[in-house]
């Protein structure tokens, strides 16, 4: 049978070790240490402040709490699963060190605000990590586009070759879903960053708790109105659990690409040797696994989005234990995004682009049948008629093995008397690119624009 509980007062009889075992979250929560010290800190000031517990008590309370993540930080502390949680760990730790005191740090409060109260300043700073990771990629996105401007490659929709864009207007593609992607971050940290502290169990305190100076202390944004929902809310911890999903699924998207457009068969891009790993029978084998697995880690993100949306499904107000279970989906997907986009980062600035092989690729394949269909158009003929006329001439280059570019204007005219020798400029695939002028379009001036308000920015 384990030692005596911080709430053993009303048992007869210590807990059983596989009930121990089961309940604890110390070997995980351990994660929250600074984040439940910080916490408990601006509590007992407010205590001191308020005359709810005398100044010098209090200030020795939380000197002793900075101490104690002295020595979590120098590893000279070990937490056993008798302890529970961080929260009992830390707390018994304090009433080791400096008595019986400690045991008023825990007045006017509970386990349930302050759990909340942890997590929230802990998805708060990876929430601000993963803003600035956004923002280095965005950097590297800005810059490569730049690097390689004018180049041209195929533009694909249902995998078929379809129309030639810059090679720049595809960066820059991936920097307005990582823009977006920050922005749900930044959302999701205005809903974390508000205090639940002094929610107590749920129903508020006896005490004459300050809970706006504790929500400044702690650096917050207000408190949470309502103590029941105070500590029964984790919409918090989906709404971020939600970003880490959709920057997962950009990045698994991005990946997908460097992996297909790195393999023989395309070669469009080369990855550095420092960033493939080998095959252990195959001695040709230089594979993209940084990629593949940033694409495989998406499977993560998503299941602990789904995994925290389950748990809190049906629950009723105010804590359950069940909630205990948002930390690891909390944890994992924290990591998982940050690494991820670390790991894209250093893709992106390391690739090597073949200009070559993507200009090859967009000389077969009719991409500019659309720029023929608009010319007719620009002449007059109804976009329908035209578009039937250009995929005729299509079928029959494709029927003779030949390129739109093959095609005398005589042959050309037996299609449309509209076609004239301004044709050919019409066609071509600079020409096709720089046309495309629309704002938000491939074109070089729109992408120059673009990339000159994110250079502003
Ligand atoms: N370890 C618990 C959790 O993570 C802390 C809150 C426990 N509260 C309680 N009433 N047992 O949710």
């Amino acid at each position: 049978m384990a030692k005596k509980k911080a709430w053993g007062g009303r048992f007869g009889a210590g807990t059983d070790r596989f009930v121990e075992e089961f309940t604890a979250s110390i070997g995980y929560d351990i994660l929250l240490y600074r984040h439940d010290i910080a916490g408990s800190v601006a509590h007992v000031r407010m205590l001191g402040k308020q005359g709810i517990l005398p100044k010098p008590e209090a200030e020795r309370i939380a000197a002793a709490l900075r101490e104690i993540q002295g020595e979590i930080e120098s590893g000279k502390l070990s937490f056993d699963l008798s302890q529970e949680d961080i929260h009992m760990a830390i707390e018994q730790r304090l009433i080791r060190k400096i008595g019986p005191v400690g045991g008023k740090l825990h007045t006017g409060r509970s386990r349930n605000d302050q759990v909340a109260t942890d997590l929230r300043l802990y998805l708060r700073d990876e929430a601000d990590e993963a803003l600035a990771l956004l923002s280095k990629i965005d950097g590297t996105l800005v810059a490569r586009a730049e690097e390689l401007f004018g180049i041209v490659l195929p533009g694909y929709t249902h995998v078929q070759r379809a129309q030639p864009i810059l090679f720049s207007h595809y960066l820059l593609a991936y920097r307005e879903m990582f823009a977006r992607d920050a922005d749900r971050f930044a959302e999701a940290r205005r809903r974390i960053n508000v205090s639940p502290l002094g929610a107590g169990a749920l129903a508020g305190s006896t005490f004459p708790l300050d809970r706006a100076f504790t929500a400044r202390e702690l650096g917050m944004e207000g408190v949470c109105e309502n103590s029941i929902d105070a500590v029964s809310d984790r919409d918090f911890a989906a709404d971020f659990l939600y970003a880490c999903a959709v920057t997962m699924m950009h990045l698994s998207r991005l990946s997908e690409e460097l992996v297909y457009w790195s393999s023989s068969e395309f070669g469009f891009l080369s990855l550095p040797d420092a960033l493939c790993t080998g095959s252990s029978i195959m001695p040709q084998k230089k594979n993209p696994d940084v990629a593949e697995l940033i694409r495989g880690r998406t499977g993560r993100a998503y299941g602990n989005l789904v995994n925290l949306l389950t748990v809190m499904k049906g629950l009723p107000l105010s804590y359950n234990r069940d909630m205990q279970e948002d930390k690891e989906p909390l944890f994992d997907s924290a990591r998982t995004v940050k690494r991820c986009i670390e790991g894209a980062d250093l893709l992106l600035r390391g690739m090597a682009v073949n200009e070559g092989r993507m200009r090859a690729a967009c000389d077969d394949g009719f991409l500019t049948a659309t720029d023929l269909a608009d010319y007719l158009a620009r002449k007059g003929v109804p976009f329908r008629k035209s578009h039937e006329t250009a995929g005729k001439i299509v079928r029959y280059c494709e029927d003779r093995g030949k390129r739109l570019k093959d095609l005398t204007l005589k042959e050309l005219r037996t299609f449309s008397r509209e076609i004239g020798e301004d044709v050919r400029d019409a066609i071509s695939l600079s020409n096709s690119v720089r046309f495309r002028k629309t704002r938000g379009g491939t074109g070089p001036d729109p992408v120059r624009a673009r990339l000159s308000a994110l250079r502003k920015k």
